[in-house]
């Protein structure tokens, strides 16, 4: 088969994402997001979602096909995300996808959403050929993880014991004040502030937290330190500085997770890491990420934004993967699972 055309839909959280490659060619990227009704919440709905993804399903899959010059009778496989994320929001996807290959006869696939977010970097940087360790820092999920192949063989080296590292951003953000979603807000104000000016603690760093939460992350310790600094702050009757406490609050999220990212690297001998997730975008993380990767001899791949945050191509990305090795595909009853 020449290289595989395949439709990638995404409905794990807040994002309904549609996406159309042909190999490692985005042919069409198309996203509706349900963030702006979340505002109101400070974080996810999962009600909220699974109703925004039911309304955007169809238009976002009509935008698809149109950016690409082609329908759904004319892809070799659809692929889906079946989990990790919410189960009514994975329902929707899922649901549209079974559809769609009855419909149109076509083969499914459901994947596994961090394998997706870590093969979408083949549409940047072509396929992959080595093992590489993966570093997924988003609203919903914070992990580190060894992939010796993308499609079979991905570890999951170690997580976050609570908040994943964006709740953390959107929580301490809505702390100070700073709108939803708070990480982009503590970013552009942290370029303002001193990193030094308080000394925030660094999750499972110190201690007997080395050894046995080796690869592990925790921010809600983090969070309560902050919380705890702006009320003591305020009781002095001083003036809280957003832009210090956004900068330091940031080094130690930003420091832990390149720490440990690239200690990963370097114990499991693995030359390259990939970055995802919307926090991927972080200026500051990126800043330590690639000052560490250089020392350690690391090479750092990180996606565009557009491709690091959920989306539909990441879907299909791994799903042409899976076509172009000859995979046997999912049945009809392929079920969702919101933890795995
Ligand atoms: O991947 P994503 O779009 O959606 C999921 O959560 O799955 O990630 C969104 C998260 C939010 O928590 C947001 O605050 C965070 O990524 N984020 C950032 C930045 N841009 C987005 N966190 C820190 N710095 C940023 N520049
Ligand atoms: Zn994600």
């Amino acid at each position: 088969m020449s290289e595989p055309l395949v439709l990638g839909i995404e409905s794990s959280c807040d994002e309904t994402g549609v996406g159309i490659v042909r190999g490692t060619t985005v042919l069409a990227h198309a996203v509706a997001s349900s963030v702006d009704e979340h505002v109101r919440f400070g974080g996810v709905v999962p009600e909220v979602a699974s109703r925004a993804h039911l309304e955007a399903m169809v238009p976002t899959l009509e935008q698809a096909y149109a950016q690409a010059g082609v329908d759904v009778s004319e892809v070799d496989a659809i692929a889906v995300t079946c989990g990790p994320g919410l189960t009514g929001a994975l329902l929707v996807g899922v649901a549209a996808a079974k559809a769609l290959a009855l419909a149109h006869d076509k083969p499914l696939y459901g994947v596994n959403h961090l394998a997706a977010h870590v093969a979408v970097d083949q549409l940047e940087h072509g396929r992959f050929g080595e093992r590489v360790v993966a570093l997924l820092v988003s609203g919903g999920h914070t992990e580190l993880l060894l992939v010796d192949d993308i499609a079979t063989d991905i570890t999951l080296l170690g997580s976050t014991i609570d908040d994943a590292a964006g709740e953390a951003f959107d929580k301490v953000a809505r702390l100070l004040g700073l709108p939803y979603p708070g990480g982009p807000q503590i970013d552009r104000a942290a370029r303002e502030g001193d990193p030094t000016a308080v000394d925030f603690p660094r999750g499972l760093t110190t201690g007997r937290d080395v050894e046995r939460y080796r690869w592990d992350f925790s921010f809600s310790g983090l969070k309560s330190a902050v919380a705890r600094h702006v009320q003591h702050e305020q009781r002095m009757g001083r003036e809280v500085s957003v832009p210090d406490i956004a900068a330091s609050f940031q080094d130690s999220v930003c420091d832990v997770l390149s720490k440990k990212a690239i200690a990963a690297c370097v114990a499991h001998d693995v030359p390259r890491l990939v970055l995802g997730g919307g926090v991927a975008a972080n200026q500051r993380l990126r800043h330590f990420i690639l000052e560490r990767a250089e020392a350690a001899g690391v090479e750092v791949r990180i996606p565009p934004p557009s491709l690091c945050t959920d989306n539909g191509a990441m879907v299909a990305a791994l799903g042409a993967e899976l076509v172009a090795r000859g995979v046997a595909p999912s049945s009809l009853d392929l079920p969702v699972d919101s933890g795995m």
